[in-house]
Parts: structure tokens; C-alpha cells; sequence
């Protein structure tokens, strides 16, 4: 990558903190990495911003990353298509959109089967966890480079939701996900699958009522604007595969493969261990922004978990009993 002046780069920075701002020299492969988070505090964009420093930096004159945040590239209803093309390189799509390529990741949707992102750490360095990484190789290409976590998930809605029968009759935008449709018809409310740029907009039009999403989405996408409050369900997980096409990887050399996927793996780590404190630090940039969140009780918790965790029996067979198991058991 061609070192770019720092008063080139804060004046970039100072433009968007959104916008891709490699330049590739000459000769330097390019590496597209498309994902739909914005801003600045958000878990994904400082991963990804990350991983293509080190690349750009400790790969320099072999591999240029180029990082398309915030859906400018591709949004979430085409990125895994683009994959498949060959148009992009890397992706961080959320565990919730492989729907179309396998049930198995509906393990990571199920409601309430972590308890706290670290449990579900734990999961992801399980043998069941580490082969998911690559579940998917074998007939689509797609392979796991790590799971970045995103945090819990909370629901917001145009009222506040202490019960899941205060969402009766609700609409809720979902991302593609069945397990996420058949818990938000458990809670009475109906579903409505989006593409993440979609919904500030639809919540804003009250296309939907309400949606369900991590501290940092609803900060960074500023949903908190446009609903009357979010409540701390902790309900979900949110988490991605950080993920490259089987093509790509045997297209490098073994020696930058090594080097390529031993970068991913640090950048892994180092992410996850600071996505608790980015959690944190969004939620209150809500309530300094002026959005309500509201708390539960044991009593009013426990009816979120009395009306979700049915949910899993109508998965169990999708998913399979023993993969449930060791999520749960992690
Ligand atoms: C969503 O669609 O709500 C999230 O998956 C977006 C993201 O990537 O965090």
C-alpha cells in the first residue's frame, strides 16, 4: 500500500470515518472487504479497519485490503452472491444470514442459549464450534477465517416492551433468519426479514414497529431516533463469520496463506476481547444521545425466557440436538 500523508489520511478520516481508504500500488493484489456497519465505535468496522492495516502494512507490495463499509459496496441481501462471484474477497456477515446455506448456524440464533458473549466464546473454541468455520466449504466455497463477536441482542419498538405481550400484534424487522422469524411469532408479533440499510427507514416510516439489534447498531445506525425506547432483553446472539472464499485462499501462495490467515486469526482475538467495552461504550452514547432504555425485572426476564426458549424444540431437527448441546453446555 502507498503510504498516504497524515494530513491526507485525518482529512479522509475527518470526511468519513466510513469510507474505504487504501490506495493500492501497482502490482499489489486487491483484497474488496464489504460489510454494512457504519461509524466509528462499531465492533465490525474497527475489526475490519484493523485487519486491512495489517495486511496493507505487514503484507505490503503483495495484498492491498480495501474496507467498503456501511453497505457501499454490497448489502446484505447481495454481499454472499458477490463472494461467490468473485467480486469481493472478504465479508463479516452476521451468523443470522446463511439461511439459503445451511440450518446449522441457527444454533447461534437460538434465544437465550448464551448467556453472555463469553459463553459463546466458548462455544466458537469447541470442536463443534471450529467446524462450523468451514461447514460450508464443501458446496458453496465459503470459508470462516474467525468469528467476530457483536455483542447482545435488545429490542426497540415504537413502545416500551417490559413483556413479550407488549409486542402482541407488533411488526418486527428480522434479518433472514428462521429461528428469528418463529420467535417473534412466539411473542405474538409477526416478522419482517430486511436488509440492515433498510431499516432506520422502515422504522422511521413505521413500515415495521420495532427491531432487535446490539447496542452498537442501534447507536451507530441511530435507531434510538426513531423508536421510543430499547429494552435489555439480552435475548440473542449477534456475532459474524469473518469469511474468505475457498477460491481466494488456494489462490495465494502457501507462504501468504499462512501469513493472511495467521493475521486473521490475531486480528480475531484482539477483537473479541475489546467487543464488551464497545458494547458498553454505545449503550451509553444512547442515553447520552437522549434514548431511553428500560430495564427488567427477574420476574418480567424470565417471561422473555418462558415465551422464546420453546423456539429451540421446532429447530432441534434442523440444527441437530447435539450441536444444541454443545452450544448450550459450552
Ligand atoms: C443486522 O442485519 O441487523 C446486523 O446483522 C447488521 C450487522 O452486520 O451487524
Amino acid at each position: 500500500m502507498k503510504k498516504i500523508s497524515l494530513a491526507l489520511t485525518s482529512l479522509a478520516l475527518a470526511l468519513s470515518a466510513t469510507t474505504a481508504i487504501a490506495a493500492c500500488d501497482p502490482g499489489e493484489r486487491v483484497v474488496k472487504f464489504s460489510h454494512v456497519t457504519g461509524g466509528t465505535t462499531h465492533p465490525k468496522v474497527v475489526a475490519a479497519n484493523s485487519f486491512a492495516e495489517r495486511v496493507n502494512k505487514e503484507m505490503n507490495g503483495k495484498l492491498c485490503v480495501e474496507v467498503f463499509p456501511n453497505s457501499t459496496l454490497f448489502g446484505d441481501s447481495k454481499e454472499l452472491e458477490a463472494l461467490l462471484l468473485g467480486d469481493v474477497q472478504l465479508l463479516a456477515p452476521s451468523l443470522s444470514k446463511f439461511g439459503s446455506y445451511t440450518d446449522k448456524y441457527g444454533v447461534f440464533d437460538l434465544p437465550f442459549i448464551f448467556k453472555d458473549m463469553d459463553h459463546a466464546i466458548r462455544f466458537t473454541k469447541t470442536k463443534e464450534g471450529k467446524a462450523l468455520l468451514t461447514e460450508m466449504d464443501d458446496y458453496a466455497g465459503f470459508v470462516g477465517l474467525g468469528y467476530w463477536m457483536s455483542g447482545m441482542k435488545y429490542f426497540s419498538a415504537k413502545k416500551p416492551l417490559l413483556v413479550p405481550s407488549d409486542a402482541k400484534g407488533m411488526k418486527f424487522r428480522v434479518q433472514t433468519s428462521d429461528v428469528a422469524k418463529q420467535m417473534i411469532a412466539a411473542m405474538g408479533a409477526s416478522p419482517q426479514a430486511m436488509a440492515f440499510s433498510e431499516v432506520y427507514g422502515a422504522l422511521q416510516t413505521g413500515v415495521v414497529d420495532g427491531q432487535e439489534n446490539t447496542w452498537s447498531n442501534i447507536y451507530t445506525q441511530k435507531f434510538y431516533e426513531v423508536q421510543d425506547s430499547t429494552t435489555d432483553t439480552n435475548h440473542q446472539l449477534l456475532a459474524y463469520l469473518f469469511m474468505t472464499s475457498s477460491e481466494f485462499l488456494k489462490s495465494l501462495s502457501p507462504e501468504d496463506r499462512a501469513q493472511f490467515t495467521q493475521i486473521a486469526d490475531e486480528v480475531t482475538q484482539e477483537a473479541n476481547l475489546s467487543v464488551k467495552a464497545a458494547e458498553e461504550e454505545n449503550r451509553q452514547n444512547i442515553i447520552k444521545a437522549g434514548g431511553k432504555i428500560n430495564t427488567l425485572t427477574p420476574a418480567q426476564r424470565q417471561e422473555w425466557v418462558n415465551t422464546m426458549k420453546p423456539v429451540w424444540q421446532q429447530f432441534e431437527s434442523y440444527i441437530g440436538k447435539d450441536l444444541i448441546d454443545a452450544a448450550a453446555g459450552a
